[in-house]
């Protein structure tokens, strides 16, 4: 008996990783494209970071969930790095290390690549893009209204519209003025905050734990779950009685008066129960949803006051958000946005009187120099039948069929068909 050979399994791609084939580019580069067309209304310049970074970089700024979900390891100079999570933290670090050099405020973006150990979950993946944008340098909440803008700019540009996405809009230093209201010290906010952003996921009864757990008894927590259920301006009002004017309802007031007199008003609402997960928050947060509330938050963001200062830099206040490629396509594809057809090229050069082979001198000349003139031109690189060659120019997406080889066409022309309206004519090369 021949000896078995040791059939090895196919080598799958990493749990929450993707390949992207040319079918899933497009989509892709049809996001990106997108994100970047309103990134340039808007005045914002691309900007990118390493990969990896310094662990350092995200414990104790990013916050514990974050920092679970960190792929860390050791170079072999013995160096404690990790893939970056989010860019942010990498953000704060470029800024801070141009000190006074940067003419502020500045207005940035980027698409980098992102790493997170998360559980498999639809539209949680443990490598994903993430577009960025945020404002360095801006104390007023003109920077929340230019990027909640962009937000809903740009998820029109997708061909979205108010009845399948909304921007929930909060406010941690509001919820931080209540905190204190209700008595509880300032070492132990991060904690509850952590609590707050993970009542939706662990259910009330763990919520509750959590916060006993922070000392926090039933009453005060009572009083947090009433808070968290405002949904407008006037239910805050209600709740926050007795407090002295806080400066986060006041900003919260400023921004929804702004942004309902930009036409805005039927993107945004109050939802107090937005905290986010992230440690650095500190004004006005918001995260964007599908109506539909299928879905995990296609975007999040908000104001970071003090990241910057914190990673050894100057005082100076920040305002940002980060939109999940992942999300937004499944989002797009649900509403029929999606796929994307293949970029049609100009020009398909078919041989009529080619057989199996090498393609003509004649035939390559005519491409290089249809290419020369910014033409996209493709054909056949084995040649064979007409009609072979004519679906292959089908599935390409190509718009106009050249044919070379008919005795039809005079010297220096050549019958075209057009694919969209069948129609067919001859032209000379100088009118290509
Ligand atoms: P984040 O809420 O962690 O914020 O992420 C923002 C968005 O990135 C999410 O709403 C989601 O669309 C996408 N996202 C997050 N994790 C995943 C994942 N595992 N798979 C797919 N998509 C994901 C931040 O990262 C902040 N650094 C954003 C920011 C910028 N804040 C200020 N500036």
């Amino acid at each position: 008996m021949p000896p078995q050979e040791h059939i090895q399994p196919p080598v799958q791609t990493p749990k929450g990783t993707r390949d992207f084939y040319p079918e899933d580019m497009r989509i892709q580069n049809h996001l990106f494209d997108g994100w970047r067309k309103t990134c340039h209304a808007f005045g914002y310049e691309e900007y990118e970071g390493p990969t990896f970074e310094h662990l350092e970089l995200y414990v104790g700024k990013s916050g514990p969930e974050i920092v679970e979900q960190l792929y860390h390891f050791k170079d072999k100079g013995d160096r404690d790095l990790a893939l970056r999570p989010e860019l942010t933290p990498t953000l704060a670090r470029m800024v801070n290390q141009k000190g006074n050099s940067l003419r502020l405020p500045i207005k940035w973006f980027s698409i980098p690549r992102l790493f997170r150990y998360e559980r498999a979950q639809r539209g949680r993946l443990r490598e994903f893009f993430q577009l960025n944008m945020d404002i360095i340098g801006c104390d007023t909440i003109a920077a929340e209204v230019d990027l909640i803008s962009a937000v809903i700019e740009m998820l029109k540009g997708f061909g979205l519209g108010s009845n399948d996405f909304a921007v929930r809009i909060s406010s941690r230093k509001l919820l931080s003025e209540f905190l204190d209201h209700l008595g509880i010290e300032a070492e132990k906010k991060p904690a509850v905050y952590t609590a707050l952003d993970k009542r939706a996921k662990i259910g009330e009864e763990k919520f509750r734990v959590l916060l006993s757990e922070q000392g926090i008894n039933t009453e005060t927590a009572n009083r947090l779950e009433a808070f968290f259920q405002c949904r407008s301006i006037e239910d805050i009002v209600s709740r926050v009685e007795g407090m002295n004017d806080p400066a986060g309802l006041s900003e919260l007031k400023e921004l929804f008066a702004l942004l309902a007199q930009l036409g805005h008003g039927d993107f945004v609402c109050i939802d107090t129960s937005v905290v986010r997960g992230l440690a650095y928050y500190t004004g006005i947060v918001f995260e964007v949803f599908d109506k539909g509330q299928n879905l995990r938050a296609i975007a999040g963001g908000g104001r970071y006051d003090s990241l910057l200062s914190s990673l050894g830099g100057l005082a100076i206040p920040a305002v940002g958000f980060g939109m999940g490629d992942v999300v937004l396509a499944d989002l797009l594809n649900g509403k029929g946005l999606l796929p994307i057809k293949r970029q049609g090229l100009d020009y398909y050069l078919a041989d009529v009187a080619s057989s199996e082979g090498l393609p003509r001198t004649e035939l390559l000349s005519l491409a290089q120099r249809l290419r020369v003139k910014g033409r996209a031109v493709s054909y056949s690189l084995n040649g064979g039948k007409l009609k072979k060659q004519l679906a292959e120019a089908n599935d390409q997406g190509v718009s106009r069929v050249l044919f070379l080889g008919s005795d039809r066409a005079p010297a220096g022309s050549y019958e075209m068909k057009d694919l969209t309206s069948g129609e067919q004519k001859m032209v000379g090369e100088e009118e290509l």
